[in-house]
C-alpha cells in the first residue's frame, strides 16, 4: 500500500510509539496527578517526562506552557471559546480548518461578535498587510493556521504574530500542519497560544495533542471539574497545564507522543523538513508534466509542507481518490478536507480536490508510482463517475 494521507494522520507512526504505549498500558496504570501511591507517581512521572522531551522539541523552555488535550480539534476549541467570553472581533484567513472556523461562527451567532475572514485568490497565502487593514478597535483575537491543510502553503505566522504584538491583539495559531514538520521554537515566536495535534507531524498516537499557553495569557478552561487537587476550591487551578488537564489524562497516548517526541529528537525535525521539501518536489514535478492535472499547491516545493491538492480532468475527486484507492493500491483523501473556504478560494468547490501528502517514510519509488497512477487516470476519464456527480450537483 502506498499512504500518501498523512496530512490526516501520520503513518507509520515513529519507532518506539507503539511499544511505549502497550508499556504504558503494563506498567504505568496509575492515574497521573489523581493520587500519591507508588503506581500513580510513577505514572505522574511519566507523563512529565513525555511533556519535558516535546517542550524540548518544540523550543519551550517550561513544559507547564504545554497541556495536553484531545487533539488540535480540542485545543483550539479551548483557545477559542476561552478567548472570546464576549462580543469584539475577530480576524481568520481563508485557509482555516472547520475546527477553528466553526467555533467562531458558533461565537459569531451567540453573541453577535464579528468574525473578518481575510480574502484569498488562488493558492497564495495571506498578506500581513491584509490583516494590518483589517484591525479594528475592538479587534481582541486573530486567528491563523501556520499552513494550509488543503495546498500545503506556509502561511507568514512570524509576521502577523508582530502585528499583533503591536497591537495587543491576542494570537492563536493552528499548528497541526507544521509541527514535526517544521523547526520551531514556540518561546521566542510572536504567538499567545499554539494548537497541534500529536498523531500527525509529530508521528504519534491518535487522541492526544497539545495546547501552548503563554504565561500571561488569561484563558477560560472549558471544561472545570476534576483537576485532582485543591478539591476544595470552586473554581478550577489557575496554574497550567492542570487548569486546562481536567479529568483523567490519556496516558497511553502522551507516553506514545513522548517516544515519537524522543525519535524527532534523534533524528532531528531539520532532516524531515529536508526531505518533505524533495518529496514536495517530486509530486509536483510529476504531477506538472500530465495533461489535464490542475495542482494547487506552493508552486516553491520550500514554501509548503509536502501536501500538493490537484484535480484530474475528467475526474470527480471522490471518484479518482477511490480509483486510486481500489486499482492502485494509493490511500489519499478527497473532498474539502474540512477547509470549505480553501476551497472556495481555489475555486474547487463543490467536489473538492485530491490530496496527496507524504511522510517522512515515503519512497521516491512511491511518489513515482502515484505519478504514474494519476497519469492513467487523466488518460482514461471516467464518464459514469461524471454522470453521477453532475446530477448531484
Ligand atoms: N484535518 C485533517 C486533514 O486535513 C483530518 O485531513
Amino acid at each position: 500500500m502506498i499512504y500518501l494521507d498523512n496530512a490526516a494522520t501520520a503513518n507509520p507512526k515513529a519507532p518506539g510509539v507503539g511499544e511505549a504505549m502497550a508499556q504504558s498500558l503494563g506498567t504505568y496504570n496509575g492515574n497521573p496527578g489523581h493520587g500519591g501511591h507508588r503506581l500513580a507517581v510513577r505514572t505522574t512521572l511519566a507523563v512529565y517526562a513525555a511533556r519535558a522531551a516535546l517542550a524540548h522539541l518544540l523550543g519551550v523552555a517550561d513544559p507547564s506552557r504545554l497541556c495536553f488535550t484531545s487533539g488540535a480539534t480540542a485545543a483550539l476549541n479551548q483557545a477559542i471559546a476561552g478567548s472570546l467570553p464576549g462580543p469584539g472581533h475577530v480576524i481568520c484567513s481563508t485557509w482555516e480548518h472547520n475546527a477553528v472556523l466553526r467555533p467562531l461562527w458558533d461565537w459569531q451567532r451567540r453573541t453577535g461578535g464579528r468574525v473578518t475572514v481575510l480574502p484569498a485568490a488562488g493558492e497564495a497565502p495571506l498578506s500581513p498587510d491584509d490583516v494590518l487593514a483589517a484591525i479594528r478597535p475592538d479587534t481582541i483575537l486573530i486567528v491563523l493556521t501556520a499552513a494550509s491543510n488543503v495546498t500545503g502553503a506556509i502561511c507568514p505566522v512570524v509576521e502577523v504574530g508582530e502585528i499583533a504584538r503591536t497591537r495587543g491583539i491576542r494570537f492563536l495559531v493552528d499548528g497541526a500542519q507544521t509541527a514535526g514538520h517544521i523547526p520551531l521554537h514556540l518561546d521566542t515566536l510572536p504567538i499567545d497560544l499554539w494548537a497541534c495535534p500529536g498523531h500527525k507531524g509529530l508521528l504519534g498516537p491518535q487522541g492526544v495533542g497539545l495546547l501552548y499557553v503563554r504565561r500571561g495569557t488569561e484563558l477560560q478552561p472549558l471544561l472545570l471539574g476534576g483537576a485532582g487537587f485543591d478539591s476544595e476550591r470552586q473554581e478550577p487551578p489557575e496554574e497550567t497545564p492542570e487548569r486546562f488537564e481536567a479529568g483523567t489524562l490519556n496516558t497511553p497516548g502522551i507516553l506514545g507522543l513522548g517516544a515519537a517526541a524522543e525519535h524527532l529528537l534523534t533524528t532531528g525535525i531539520e532532516a524531515t523538513r529536508a526531505r518533505e521539501v524533495e518529496l514536495q518536489a517530486a509530486i509536483q514535478e510529476g504531477l506538472r508534466r500530465i495533461r489535464g492535472v490542475r495542482l494547487y499547491t506552493a508552486s516553491d516545493p520550500g514554501a509548503g509542507v509536502g501536501v500538493v491538492s490537484f484535480t484530474i480532468d475528467g475526474w470527480n475527486a471522490a471518484a479518482a481518490a477511490e480509483s486510486l484507492d481500489r486499482d492502485f493500491d494509493i490511500c489519499a483523501r478527497a473532498g474539502l478536507h474540512c477547509a470549505p473556504l480553501a476551497h472556495r478560494a481555489l475555486g474547487t468547490l463543490p467536489d473538492g480536490t485530491v490530496r496527496f501528502s507524504a511522510g517522512p517514510a515515503t519512497t521516491d519509488a512511491e511518489i513515482a508510482a502515484a505519478v504514474e497512477a494519476v497519469s492513467h487516470l487523466a488518460a482514461h476519464p471516467d464518464t459514469a463517475g461524471l454522470r453521477q456527480a453532475t446530477s448531484r450537483a
